[in-house]
């Protein structure tokens, strides 16, 4: 990795004095895959979680739900069996401010308290010392409910068979428009329709979900919890207690995974546990067990993709026509920001004159839908690359000729009309990508061999690209903010709400720090995101932590060490020692010595909300994924045999951690595809289990070749941009692509169940 480029390196620290260190310039940090900050800890098991924690005389805390998707509450039955006396009981009435999990808005009660609006909704809570005796009272709560009827489907929701949400169910739509779509149906050679579909998936992040919760209205509330977003929990609870935001405090404790499960709804469980010990005075602690974190917490948006495309004979797209839907579930939680990357992303890498892109996202009685890597883009991508995989053959060009020729290249505008400024590359990354899986030479050969056998092998792909960041004006709206100082012995302590859920926050901020302040990676620490202690830079979503919040650790550390030149206690060519005493010193003569920076947006990006044009995103990863499968055509059993994910993601700052993050989110895609099925009856999730929810293990993942380009990206810190969610877009459809080309069954849905491919499988003999 630091090769021509680290020999060349100017900016790293001269030792003085170390004869044999002269000779050898530092590496550049930047670039290297130092070890995880927290690694060591998690390996060994001393890393505390949540339910590692413990306070004197707390009580467990549980939630009864509703067992109905819709209805009216008439009474609430308690057994007289249990001794109720011991228990606290918190329903919608002791709430103290509103009754409401404040999110973007505040539909979603905390407590369902006359109405309720999908199974497993909380209605009353239940705390006791004793966690058995706990769910023996739990299993003794009755809610009586007046059934009310339900929909659960998007095509019921847009039927307005029952009026569930506002005037028409809908929670957000939105329109894209560039060009002129109906006047190019006349001039096309071609008109290929398609309709997509993709599930729900769940995130199954390693650790449950739980928070423990202290409160009384003398000290306010503080809650400790697994959580990817200490400031909307802090948001919400100040919303929910009526109290002023000094009386409420947020700490994250290490998060064993969130994938976008952590983004949203840790907001309820502080609520529920905070509430609990508001009313017992007690400490309280609440832990989901998986089974209840299956059916109760959000999952990926199940959607719907019509699309209606206009060509060329020779297959330069004319005109693209998109309809998105998106099942939000009965409240609006985030599904109008899922929607609008869904939305953005629709169309794809590729330049085409004429878009129009038509989105919204319904309400049904399911529980709420919510953030899931990928943020949207997942499903609308999955529809575009099977699509024009369908279109190919019917124009007649291999699958890579008909997206050449569609690519997007500098100077050209997306869907939403952004002007492509910087370089991108996407032939590059496709030849590239296809010839290291050795897609052309393996088509022919499968085709060859495939009617001979049982076994059938494809091979497919995708092409893609992912904005990092909050959409449009949404980062200059967050004006995240991150800090950094130093001791006096010359460490360096970094302050951000940006948390490690094993995606490298802590170890990527240290590299830019480190880098930064030219000084070794184990100077700097990374403090315990803590609402009390941290200020706001945003929420640990949208893949911004490293490209958005990194460049404000940047700017931070830049500072701080601008002040040490300027006040002459820090010269050129110093070294980790020389930079120790410099802090010392400054500090000594003038107090703390420390920097707090705010994000500025760049003055050259513009987003209109109005028309839903502009710049949707500061910068885009750009990649090309292939799948090989094969498919046993007498059980309709699918593996992925070779996965090549080819990438530019601007500078790597970690390769072994960037890998990872590809690595993971390509097995997530895996699963994604072919295992992950929610079957729902009336609005609940019947397999809420890891026996009957089918995940990929690592039986079920192939060897994983992830290959980065690197274009640095001019803002990012060091060159970086965000790569987070990125490989959870390209995944399904590059299988899809491969089964499809394996058997000739037209894959619309996923996940590409046994079940699911047989059906396919008939109508390609029928
Ligand atoms: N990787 C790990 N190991 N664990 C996670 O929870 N979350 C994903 C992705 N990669 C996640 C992960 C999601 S949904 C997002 S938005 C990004 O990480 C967030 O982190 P970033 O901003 O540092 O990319
Ligand atoms: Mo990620 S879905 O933006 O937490």
């Amino acid at each position: 990795m630091h090769d021509a480029h680290a020999l060349e390196f100017t900016g790293a620290p001269k030792s003085r004095g170390n004869l044999s260190r002269i000779f050898v310039p530092e590496p550049s940090i930047i670039g290297t895959s130092v070890p995880r900050k927290e690694g060591r800890e998690k390996v060994t098991g001393r890393t505390r979680y949540v339910d590692d924690l413990s306070f004197p005389d707390m009580l467990y805390g549980t939630t009864v739900r509703s067992a109905n998707p819709r209805g009216r509450i008439r009474a609430i039955h308690f057994d007289p069996a249990i001794p109720w006396n011991e228990f606290t009981v918190v329903s919608a009435k002791d709430i103290p401010g509103k009754n409401c999990i404040a999110l973007l808005i505040e539909d979603q009660p905390c407590l369902a308290d006359e109405f309720v609006n999908h199974p497993e909704e909380a209605v009353v809570l239940l705390a006791h010392p004793d966690k058995y005796l706990l769910e023996e009272a739990r299993r003794a709560v009755q809610i009586e409910i007046e059934p009310y009827p339900a929909i659960f489907t998007i095509e019921d929701s847009l039927a307005r068979k029952q009026l569930i949400w506002g005037e028409d169910n809908i929670f957000k739509s939105f329109r894209v428009e560039k060009g002129d779509v109906g006047a190019a149906w006349g001039a096309a050679d071609f008109i290929v329709e398609g309709d997509y579909e993709t599930g729900a998936q769940e995130q199954l992040y390693i650790e449950p979900q739980g928070m423990i919760a202290q409160a009384n209205p003398t000290d306010g509330v503080t809650v400790w919890g697994s959580l990817q977003c200490p400031y909307y929990v802090h948001k919400a609870l100040v919303r929910l207690f009526g109290l002023p935001k000094d009386h409420v405090r947020v700490v994250q404790t290490e998060t064993g995974g969130g994938f976008g499960g952590k983004e949203e709804y840790p907001s309820m469980i502080a609520g529920h546990a905070a509430l609990l010990a508001w009313k017992s005075s007690k400490p309280v602690k609440i832990i989901y067990d998986r089974a209840e974190d299956m059916v109760a917490t959000t999952k990926r948006h199940p959607s719907r993709t019509h699309h209606k495309t206009a060509l060329t004979r020779d297959g330069k797209l004319l005109a693209i026509e998109i309809d998105f839907t998106i099942d939000g579930g009965a409240y609006e939680t985030l599904s109008p920001v899922v929607l609008s990357r869904g939305t953005i992303h629709a169309a794809g890498p590729y330049n085409c004159p004429n878009v129009r892109v038509r989105s919204r996202a319904v309400a049904t009685n399911m529980p709420p839908h919510g953030a899931f890597r990928g943020f949207g883009a997942p499903q609308s991508v999955f529809a575009l690359e099977r699509h024009l995989d369908r279109i190919a053959e019917i124009v007649g060009l291999t699958p890579d000729e008909l997206r050449r020729r569609n690519f997007i290249h500098e100077g050209q505008t997306l869907a939403v009309g952004q002007v492509i400024r910087e370089t991108v590359k996407m032939d590059r990354l496709m030849d590239r990508a296809l010839e290291l899986s050795s897609y052309h030479a393996k088509r022919q050969r499968f085709q060859q061999e495939n009617p001979r056998s049982t076994i059938k092998r494809g091979i497919g792909f995708a092409a893609f690209l992912h904005g990092a960041g909050f959409t449009g004006s949404g980062e200059e709206y967050l004006a995240s903010e991150a800090a950094l100082d130093v001791t006096p012995d010359g460490r360096v302590r970094v302050f951000a709400g940006s948390t490690e859920m094993g995606q490298g926050t802590n170890t990527v901020f240290a590299q830019i720090a480190a880098e930064t302040l030219g000084i070794g990676i184990d100077r700097i620490e990374i403090m315990q995101p803590d609402t009390a202690m941290v200020p706001n830079s945003g929420p640990t979503v949208a893949s911004r932590t490293t490209m958005i919040v990194g460049k404000l650790v940047e700017s931070a550390a830049r500072a701080v060490q601008k002040s040490l030149f300027d006040g002459g206690f820090l010269q050129t060519g110093y070294d980790a020692d020389d930079f120790a005493s410099a802090c010392g010193d400054y500090i000594a003569r003038f107090g703390p010595l420390q920097s707090l920076i705010k994000y500025e947006h760049p003055t050259d990006l513009h987003w209109d909300d109005a028309t839903y044009t502009g710049d949707a995103y500061g910068a885009y990863a750009w990649a090309v994924y292939v799948a090989e499968v094969s498919v046993d055509t007498r059980t309709a059993e699918v593996r992925v045999e070779d996965f090549v994910a080819v990438q530019e993601v601007g500078k790597v700052i970690n390769p072994v951690l960037a890998a990872g993050q590809i690595e993971g989110g390509v097995a997530q895609g895996i699963g994604y595809a072919l295992y992950e099925n929610v079957v729902w009856q009336e609005g609940r999730m019947s397999n809420g289990q890891m026996t009957n929810y089918i995940m990929p293990t690592s039986m079920d993942v192939p060897p994983i070749r992830v290959f980065f380009e690197e274009i640095p990206y001019a803002r990012g810190p060091g060159g970086a941009k965000g790569i987070g969610e990125l490989p959870l877009d390209g995944t399904a459809p590059a299988i899809a692509n491969a089964i499809a080309n394996a058997t000739g069954a037209d894959i619309t849905r996923i996940p590409v169940t046994p079940e699911v491919l047989l059906e396919m499988l008939e109508s390609v003999h029928a």
